[in-house]
């Protein structure tokens, strides 16, 4: 069958083709633990009790008709009195454009900057940039992050592609990783990108950075969000910010996103998304909007949430610490954001399948994020764990490393080389 040349240059999903061999077999009776999807279990963690009220307020008082193509007023009033409080930036409500979660605004987003042809600069592991890449035919450089930099890109990395770029893709806290910037990190970042746009001619694109930011309220750490223009200022023209509610208030299937910055750019994403119609629905956008102005609200649910979620991944690193102890070949890296653990098994063949077949663990392996160059490492989501879960799961999963300990080693002494990252 004859399609369009954007058809067949459109890549299946790789986590699709995991997550559903995943559901098939939990569909034929296997008792599972599966800890590959970027979702929540809504009977363990439900969307805040406000937001749900209002949505169902909203329907009744009849909010069923179109709503505003760029979103709704009250909505980017309330997302910018956010965006204050949460990030001490300052935004227009002219300046943020509602869609239906965030996906729809990265596409517009990639559509609306990169031509065939243009170069994106991405690290990997990341979440879907090969994708938007394909689909805009643009030419991919990708950055292969190493753990000792948080999985995150470096300027010095970043800076051979600089000169012919349009796009730098960024995500922080980071899918699959669960990882985040620090300041240092970020501020060369965009600093190398205002000294870039400042040699740019004014015929010339400029280089924009999008900073996927989905996770920054699920944020363990000590140390703050941090986000291109809180450390750099002088890079507000160039930065396009991505958020949902989807993975902060456990709502991926309410469906409401939004994105900011500068406006020429927003203007053009909300003209494309307007004909793609992928507004967030009318009455999610008014219970979003009363949820988001209600301060206390917000904080209880993220202080519950996030404790809730950090329990099941402090536990789980802990167990992966106990193993590596032992002698077995496992690693993680402390929980940092998300629902996210990176965890390292430092065995010769991809346990993705392993693992599912013989203790029933579904993970998902760092290459079908893209990063081939890290082949030890597995994502493992938090979003569906049940508390009861947890020790049997580490159980099985020292059980299959101890049954494939000895090739490793092996392995090693006849490779008679370091273990690749
Ligand atoms: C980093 C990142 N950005 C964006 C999205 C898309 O979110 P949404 O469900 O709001 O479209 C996801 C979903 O998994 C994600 O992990």
């Amino acid at each position: 069958m004859k399609l369009s040349r954007l058809a067949e240059r459109t890549p299946p999903s790789g986590i699709l083709a995991i997550s559903n061999a995943v559901k098939q077999r939990a569909g034929a009776g296997e008792q599972l633990l599966n800890y590959t999807v970027g979702d929540f279990n809504p009977q363990l963690f439900p969307i805040p009790r406000l937001l749900e009220d209002e949505i169902v307020k909203a329907y009744r008082n009849r909010q069923t008709n179109y709503p505003a193509t760029d979103g709704n007023e009250d909505l980017r009033v309330a997302i910018a009195a956010f965006v204050k409080k949460h990030q001490a930036l300052c935004y227009n409500p002219s300046e943020i454009m509602i869609g239906s979660g965030g996906r729809p605004l990265l596409f517009a987003a990639y559509h609306m900057i990169v031509d065939p042809g243009d170069t994106v600069i991405y690290p990997v592991p990341s979440w879907n940039n090969h994708f938007y890449v394909q689909l805009t035919g643009a030419i991919p450089r990708v950055i292969a992050t190493e753990p000792g930099n948080n999985f995150m890109p470096t300027a010095e990395e970043i800076r051979p592609f600089i000169k012919e770029a349009v796009l730098l893709a960024l995500c922080s806290p980071q899918n699959p990783t669960g990882t985040c910037f620090r300041a240092a990190q970020l501020k060369a970042i965009c600093e190398m990108v205002v000294e870039e746009n400042t040699r740019r001619g004014s015929e010339e694109k400029k280089l924009y950075i999008f900073y996927d930011q989905i996770y920054y309220l699920l944020h363990y750490g000590r140390e703050q969000h941090i986000s291109p223009v809180s450390v750099c200022p002088e890079v507000q023209p160039y930065t396009i910010y991505v958020d949902a509610i989807s993975k902060a208030f456990a709502a991926t299937g309410v469906r409401v996103g939004w994105c900011y910055g500068p406006e020429p750019v927003i203007g053009k994403i909300k003209t494309m998304l307007n004909h793609v119609g992928a507004w967030a629905p009318m009455a999610e956008q008014k219970a979003v909007a009363a949820f988001l102005n209600n301060d206390s609200a917000v904080t209880v649910y993220l202080n519950g949430f996030k404790e809730a979620l950090l329990q099941r991944l402090t536990t789980i690193y802990k167990g992966i610490l106990h193993m590596k102890m032992k002698g077995l070949p496992i690693d993680a890296i402390a929980p940092e954001a998300s629902i996210y653990l990176s965890v390292k098994i430092a065995l010769p063949q991809d346990m993705t399948t392993v693992l599912l077949e013989e203790a029933g663990i579904a993970l998902l392996p760092f290459r079908v994020f893209g990063a081939a160059h890290a082949p030890y490492w597995y994502r493992l989501s938090v979003g569906t764990c049940r508390m009861e879960d947890m020790a049997p799961m580490l159980r099985g999963l020292q059980r299959v490393l101890e049954a494939h300990m000895q090739p490793v080693k092996e392995h090693r002494v006849a490779a008679g080389s370091k273990t690749p990252e």
